[in-house]
């Protein structure tokens, strides 16, 4: 993936899990997945400026709050998120970027307590309004059920008028009596005390809030100089004396020394709490010098907040299992006891190939740790050797398919197994899995699991059965979990798979080397599948950024697998592309890089506009580009076209070209 191509895929699916998370309570990444991908992404933007989306997560404070259908609140002050950082040296940091000026605060730390974060508000003393934060200007009316937080104060012991901001949140102890029952119920438990608690303040019946058992600690005190209030250890102690909860764990620092020896005593001591935290916050504690530092949009530049390391946890491997990818790759998984880490709870981790698992000296029956960092799944660290069985039995990679049985491939070289039986049912449904996915047609409601049944079933043997489905739908709707409502959402769901363009259609076929920018390229040059398929091996080298193996695979592609090919085109699956005549065209063979701001378009109109005209658009300068267009405060891309002598030509003589 290139830089912009990974920004727009991080981009969504960061946005994706923050809504999930703030809108619907459920967690698709971790809080070190998220943590780790924005990391990335904010890496990327400071790399390419030019290549920001406008809707990139890092430009806002939270979840957009349209999905909800709770009443919306308005905040006068907006609710910030914090911005975060991962060691003492980034901590060092922050420190050095508050004291530059000279100025020598003192400094709060609280524990930083894993839930929701809330407002409350107060009028005569009497608790009036409780809202979630959304997306830090916009919250949802959840009153109500904030009601029946026993430690929120229902009313104060001075009649005041103030609103104040906190964290609800789930003890660990309610939060398994909970699960437990829920898992007796037969009902999903839920992944973490966060997620329990959205849960339940958005439950439209208080009387449910009321049964979990709610939580809160306040730290924020809105407008504090109206009450005479001048730093945040005042704050503390002015809230606690209303009556309201707060963390009793807060430290008055005044060097950075005292700083991380607070932090390394509770990266220890928070297993005791009984209730999450995944960090501390740091704050300036003089109000007066915070309002000197200021903020950025989404989060002020006095306080930052340290996200504990990940935790190991140990537990037992009971089992390792095999996966086979749709090109044939076997993947050796391991089955867990399960267990909750960071706040999740963790079953299975990826034991990637025979030489990871061969290195780590892994067995079936060891204690191993495991982690859940910035990875997407979970790993093992170590097995703990001291805890070994004896008779335990060294790692032995399989070698036949886990599916059709097919002796294994292991090429040299390369690091996996495959299996090399084109046939292979295991091949066959991840080929089916990934054709649905999110990037290829985009089938939603056609999940892993439900490809999986429907594969097991016999409804789905291939690609071209998906379009058949529909053909089954008295039987689809008889199975277990499935039922008229949903059945029908998915056959809908297909249909409307049919309208995507010939590129995304390319790359949902699965050809090797074809991915989706592969994909793009060969939608170009070819107008539909029939035109490709009648294409010969010549023609597809003739084509910019076409090599030997990708051209090779396209052909071999077509010549072995007309039968799916023909049925997708049957089934009305059959785009079909105007093609630019690219030999002519004004940017033939020309490689655009677009820099600084543009005011007659936007950056991805001046690119469709460029590649229609048969040029391709860079995201950095280097010899082979044919000219530079210059926006306003363009930087460093300038700079280098300047370097190298690249033309560069300004957004006005740029609009002169394309008319
Ligand atoms: S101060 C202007 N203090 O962490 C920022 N936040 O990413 C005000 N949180 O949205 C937040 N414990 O939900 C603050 N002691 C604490 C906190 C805390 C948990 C949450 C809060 C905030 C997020 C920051």
């Amino acid at each position: 993936m290139n830089p912009r191509e990974r920004i727009e895929y991080l981009v969504n699916i960061l946005n994706k899990a923050r809504d999930e998370y703030y809108i619907n309570n459920n967690p698709t990444l971790s809080d070190n997945e998220y943590d780790s991908l924005i990391r990335e992404l904010e890496e990327l933007e400071a790399k390419y400026p030019d290549l920001v989306l406008p809707h990139s997560p890092t430009r806002e404070v939270g979840a957009t709050t349209n999905l909800s259908t709770l009443e919306k609140v308005e905040y006068v002050v907006p609710m910030l998120s914090l911005a975060d950082v991962f060691n003492y040296d980034e901590v060092r940091e922050f420190f050095g970027r508050v004291e530059k000026d000279g100025y020598h605060p003192t400094y709060v730390c609280e524990l930083k307590i894993d839930g929701i974060s809330s407002s409350a508000k107060y009028k005569n003393g009497k608790f009036v309004l409780g809202s979630t934060r959304g997306n830090g200007f916009v919250g949802e009316n959840i009153t109500e059920n904030m009601k029946t937080v026993a430690s929120l104060p229902k009313e104060l012991s001075r009649p005041l008028d103030i609103e104040v901001r906190g964290e609800i949140y789930m003890s660990d102890e309610v939060f398994n009596e909970l699960n437990n029952v829920r898992i007796q119920n037969g009902e999903e438990p839920f992944k973490n005390p966060r997620n329990a608690t959205g849960g339940s303040l958005k439950q439209l019946d208080s009387n449910i809030t009321r049964s979990r058992k709610l939580d809160t600690f306040d730290y924020t005190l809105v407008d504090p100089e109206k009450y005479g209030v001048a730093t945040q250890e005042q704050a503390l102690k002015f809230m606690a004396s209303l009556g309201f909860r707060v963390n009793p764990n807060y430290k008055l620092c005044s060097s950075i020394e005292e700083v991380i020896d607070y932090l390394k005593l509770w990266e220890q001591k928070r297993k005791t709490l009984g209730y999450a935290t995944d960090g501390v916050v740091i704050k300036v504690n003089e109000f007066s010098l915070c309002n000197e530092i200021g903020r950025t949009v989404k989060s002020p530049k006095w306080a930052v907040a340290y996200k504990f390391p990940a935790m190991e946890v140990e537990t037992k491997l009971l089992d390792i299992i095999y996966t086979v990818g749709r090109t044939g790759n076997i993947t050796p998984n391991a089955v867990l006891e399960p267990i909750m880490i960071a706040g999740s709870l963790v079953s299975r981790a990826t034991l990637n190939n025979e030489d990871y698992c061969i290195d780590k000296d892994i067995r079936i029956g060891d204690i191993v740790k495991v982690r859940k960092a910035g990875e997407i799944i979970p790993e093992i660290v170590e097995v703990v050797m001291d805890r070994r069985s004896p008779d335990s039995i060294p790692f032995k990679m399989i070698d036949v398919c886990p599916v059709c049985g097919s002796v294994l491939v292991r090429k040299p070289g390369e690091a996996s197994h495959f299996c090399v039986n084109e046939k292979c049912d295991g091949r066959k449904l991840a080929n089916i899995i990934y054709f649905a996915s999110k990037p290829c047609m985009n089938i939603e409601t056609l999940g892993e699991k439900l490809c999986e049944d429907l594969y097991n079933r016999g409804f789905l043997r291939s690609v071209v059965d998906i379009y058949d489905l529909y053909l089954h739908r008295d039987a689809l709707i008889n199975i277990d979990g499935l039922g008229e409502k949903s059945v029908d959402t998915l056959l809908a769901n297909i249909e409307a798979s049919k309208q995507n363009g010939f590129e995304k259609v390319l790359a949902a076929l699965g050809i090797r080397f074809v991915g989706s920018k592969v994909a793009k390229i060969l939608a170009k040059n070819y107008a539909s599948l029939k035109d490709l398929e009648n294409t010969s091996l010549e023609k597809l080298l003739d084509i910019k950024d076409i090599g030997d193996a990708i051209a090779g695979s396209v052909i071999s592609y077509f010549k072995d697998n007309m039968d799916i090919v023909n049925g997708l085109i049957e089934r009305g699956i059959n785009p079909v592309n105007e093609l630019v005549s690219n030999d002519n065209a004004l940017f033939a063979n020309q490689t655009i890089v677009l820099t600084g701001r543009l005011d007659s378009f936007t950056r991805e109109e001046a690119t469709k506009i460029i590649e229609d005209l048969g040029g391709n658009v860079a995201s950095s300068v280097s010899k082979k580009t044919s000219f530079v267009v210059c926006g306003l405060d363009a930087g460093s891309k300038k700079t280098k076209a300047e370097a190298l002598g690249v033309k560069i030509i300004s957004e006005e003589e740029f609009k002169d070209l394309i008319k």
